[in-house]
């Protein structure tokens, strides 16, 4: 089942919060990719002095071909509206992302943010969570992360690529996707998993958004 037709139309609607002058930050993966270039668009015909804060080379990348001007995180003091994806999205409004690695950019900039927009697909949107939630850890940290997130009652998988490979975040660190079955009160699992120590980023994130967009079938969407 396709939902390109409706991210595609959602992410011209989203556009509606921008505002001229503003700093917008740009999430990682196919949404946000969706909006970065209809973003693209509304800059060229309005004529519009945007800055983009990309939260992955992925999106950073495909935002400069784009033409886009971008500037990093440690450069803003604030961050107008974010625009990102979602991994998955509780009925508490919750969300878990990390699905890519980019986690730990992304809450610096849901952190900055006056405004998150969340766009996600209706397959992503349940009642309470059931994936696994990515933990971002110092490679150095990583057995000593999974004991204590065992404790905490989740099953740890390092995260590799393709060939077997570990895979590494754009910050030098690995992913353990944790199994925690599943998950009804996200807030305190979350907080307690970025307490140990050499945790850097929990995907659960704690900041709720503002809009979320739940793309359809039909090229349809609405927001709640
Ligand atoms: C990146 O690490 C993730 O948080 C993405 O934002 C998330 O996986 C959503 O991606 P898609 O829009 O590609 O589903």
């Amino acid at each position: 089942m396709s939902f390109d037709d409706a991210i595609e139309a959602l992410s011209i609607d989203a556009l509606k919060f921008v505002k001229d002058g503003f700093i917008i930050g740009l999430g990682s993966g196919r949404a946000s990719t969706a909006l970065v270039k209809s973003l693209a668009l509304l800059i060229k015909t309005k004529n519009y002095k945007i800055t983009g804060v990309p939260t992955s080379l992925q999106i950073k990348m495909i935002a400069e071909k784009l033409g886009i001007p971008l500037i990093e995180a440690d450069q803003v003091d604030h961050i107008d509206i974010v625009f990102d994806g979602a991994d998955q999205i509780d009925s508490q409004r919750f969300v878990i992302k990390g699905g890519g690695g980019a986690l730990l950019r992304e809450n610096i900039l849901f952190s900055l943010a006056k405004k998150v927009i969340i766009m996600a697909d209706k397959s992503k949107f349940v009642k309470n969570f059931t994936r696994t939630v990515p933990v971002e850890v110092h490679p150095l940290a990583r057995n000593t992360v999974t004991k204590a997130i065992n404790k905490l009652g989740g099953n740890t998988e390092l995260r590799l690529l393709d060939k077997g490979y570990p895979f590494f975040t754009e910050n030098g660190n690995i992913i353990l996707d944790c199994d925690f079955g599943i998950i009804k009160n996200p807030k305190p699992l979350s907080q307690k998993i970025k307490q140990i120590t050499g945790v850097m980023e929990s995907g659960i994130f704690i900041k709720k958004p503002d809009i979320i967009y739940k793309a359809n079938t039909g090229g349809k969407f609405d927001t709640i």
